[in-house]
C-alpha cells in the first residue's frame, strides 16, 4: 500500500531518531521497569524516547551513544555558562573537599545574598530555597500573610511550578471562548486550590481590573511571568506590565513576578529591563550554577516575618536551604554573568530569531520565532498572538510538527526543548547559532511535505 509523502517524513525522522540513538533505546527500555515513563521530569520526556546524555563540555552535550549536540536547553535556560564552567567547577570541587552542606550559617549564602539584593530592582531582602516551585509557593504565601488576603490572580498559561495552588490553567483549554474558566491542570489537587485562584489571560488589562473591582478586599496578590514562557511564549504588550502594576497600587494589593525563567534577559531581571518594579519575586535556574537553587525575595517588610525571631513569624524551613556547595557554585557562576555577557547571549538570541525566520520564509512555512533576550521561542503561527490560548490553539492545529522539527534537528546535531525553544550560553559564539539556523533550513526540507499535507494553513507557497 503506497503511503502519503507526510507518513514516509515522519516515519524517517522517527526510524533516523531510533538509529542514531539505540543505545538510548535499550536504556529507556530498562528505565520502564523502575520509573514510569521511564524517566521523573514530565518536561523532559519526548516519543519515542529520550536521549541520555552522558556528559557536557561548554555548549555541547554528548549522548550515550556519542552524538554530539550544541545544546540549545540548557536545562531549560538554567547553565547561563553552559557544561562544567571551570570557575564553577573549582567553585564546586572547593567546597566539597570542606563539606557539601554544614547545616549552619555561611559566608557564601551572604555574598550571594548582597548579589542578588545588588541586582534585582525589588529585592530588599530574600530568602533560599531548592526549586522554582518552592519560591513561588514562598512568594504567594508571604503575600497572603502580608495582605491578611487568600486570593491571588494567575494568567491562563501561566506556570510557577507544580505545587498545588499553581496547577490551575496551566494548559489554556482552545476551545473555550470568553473570559477562561478556572480548571484543575492535574488529577490529585484538591478542588479547593480553585478557592484560592482567579485566572485572567495574559495581555488583558481589563480581566484584571473587573476581578480587582469586584473582590479586591479578598484578593492579596496578581502572579505572573513576564514573558510567559511554557504558555506558549508570549511576551507582554507595550505598557502591559505598567498597567497591571498600577492596577495593583490602585486596588492595594501586591504584584509578584516570577522571574525564574526571564531573570537572565537583565543582569536585574525582566523588572529592571523594563523599569517595572514588583513587591515580590522569585528566581531559580542559573543563581545556583547549575545546581538546585531557587530565591524569593521583596520588600523589607513583606520579607521581614520569615526571621524566626519576628513576633508573627512565617515559619521556613528546608534541610538543603542555602546549602553550602549549591551557593558557592551560584556564586561563582553569578560573578561571571554581568552586563556585558547579558549583551552579548541577548545579541546572539536575536541573531537566531532573525536566522529562523529567514529559514521558515525560505522554507514557506507559516511559523515564527519569537521571545526576547536569550531566549527564543517558536509561535506555530504566522500572525501574531497575545494570549496563551492562541498560542496553545496555534500549537494543537500543528500536530506533530513540533515533535517532528525537534527529532530532526536532533538528528542533525542540535537539542533543544521539545517544545523547541532555544536557550543561549555564554559559550556560544555567532558559529553556533548559523549552524543551528542552517540545521532548521536543512530539518524544514524534511518536514515540508509533513506541513504541505497535514498542516497546510502552515505553507507559505
Ligand atoms: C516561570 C517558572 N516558574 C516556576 C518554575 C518551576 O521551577 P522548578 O522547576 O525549579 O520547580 C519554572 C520552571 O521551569 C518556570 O519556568
Amino acid at each position: 500500500m503506497n503511503t502519503k509523502p507526510s507518513q514516509d517524513a515522519a516515519k524517517l525522522i522517527i526510524e533516523t531518531f531510533r538509529q542514531r540513538t539505540s543505545g538510548s533505546g535499550e536504556w529507556n527500555t530498562r528505565a520502564a521497569e523502575s520509573m514510569p515513563g521511564g524517566d521523573t521530569r514530565a518536561a523532559s520526556f519526548y516519543t519515542p524516547y529520550p536521549a541520555y546524555m552522558t556528559r557536557g563540555e561548554g555548549c555541547f552535550l554528548y549522548d550515550y551513544d556519542e552524538n554530539q549536540y550544541i545544546d540549545f536547553l540548557n536545562n531549560y535556560t538554567s547553565l547561563i555558562h553552559g557544561h562544567a564552567h571551570p570557575p564553577t567547577v573549582s567553585a564546586i570541587q572547593e567546597q566539597a573537599a570542606r563539606g557539601t552542606v554544614l547545616g549552619s550559617a555561611a559566608e557564601v549564602t551572604v555574598e550571594h545574598a548582597e548579589m542578588l539584593c545588588s541586582r534585582v530592582p525589588s529585592f530588599d531582602s530574600v530568602r533560599y530555597c531548592n526549586s522554582g516551585t518552592e519560591a513561588t509557593l514562598l512568594a504567594m504565601r508571604a503575600a497572603r500573610a502580608f495582605t491578611g488576603k487568600d486570593i491571588i490572580i494567575k494568567m491562563d498559561g501561566g506556570y510557577h511550578g507544580s505545587h498545588d495552588y499553581v496547577q490551575v490553567n496551566i494548559q489554556p483549554d482552545s476551545s473555550e471562548e470568553g473570559r477562561p474558566r478556572p480548571r484543575l491542570s492535574s488529577r490529585g489537587v484538591p478542588e479547593a486550590a480553585l478557592e484560592g485562584m482567579l485566572v485572567a489571560p495574559f495581555n488583558d488589562l481589563d480581566a484584571i481590573r473587573d476581578f480587582l473591582q469586584a473582590r479586591s478586599d479578598e484578593i492579596a496578590a496578581i502572579i505572573l511571568e513576564p514573558a510567559l514562557g511554557a504558555g506558549g511564549g508570549i511576551e507582554p504588550e507595550k505598557g502591559y506590565l505598567q498597567g497591571v502594576r498600577r492596577l495593583a497600587d490602585e486596588f492595594d494589593v501586591l504584584l509578584i513576578f516570577d522571574e525564574i525563567m526571564t531573570f537572565r534577559q537583565d543582569v536585574g531581571g525582566f523588572q529592571a529591563a523594563i523599569g517595572v518594579t514588583p513587591d515580590l519575586t522569585s528566581v531559580a535556574k542559573f543563581i545556583g550554577g547549575g545546581l538546585p537553587l531557587a530565591a524569593f525575595g521583596g520588600r523589607k517588610e513583606i520579607m521581614a516575618p520569615f526571621a524566626p525571631t519576628h513576633p508573627m513569624t512565617i515559619p521556613h524551613n528546608g534541610t538543603f536551604n542555602g546549602n553550602n556547595i549549591t551557593m558557592a557554585a551560584g556564586l561563582a557562576t553569578m560573578k561571571e554573568f554581568g552586563a556585558e555577557q547579558v549583551e552579548r547571549i541577548n545579541e546572539l538570541g536575536q541573531r537566531l530569531r532573525n536566522g529562523l525566520n529567514s529559514a521558515f520564509q525560505t522554507a514557506g512555512v507559516g511559523i515564527r520565532a519569537v521571545g526576547s533576550g536569550s531566549i527564543i521561542r517558536i509561535l506555530w503561527s504566522r500572525e501574531k498572538l497575545t494570549n496563551a490560548r492562541d498560542a496553545v490553539a496555534a500549537q494543537e492545529k500543528a500536530l506533530d510538527l513540533p515533535k517532528l522539527l525537534h527529532l530532526e534537528m536532533m538528528n542533525r546535531g542540535i537539542f533543544s526543548a521539545p517544545r523547541c525553544q532555544y536557550a543561549i550560553s555564554t559559550p556560544m559564539a555567532d558559529k553556533e547559532i548559523d549552524v543551528a539556523v542552517d540545521v532548521m533550513s536543512r530539518s524544514l526540507e524534511v518536514v515540508k511535505p509533513y506541513v504541505q499535507e497535514q498542516t497546510p494553513h502552515l505553507a507559505l507557497d
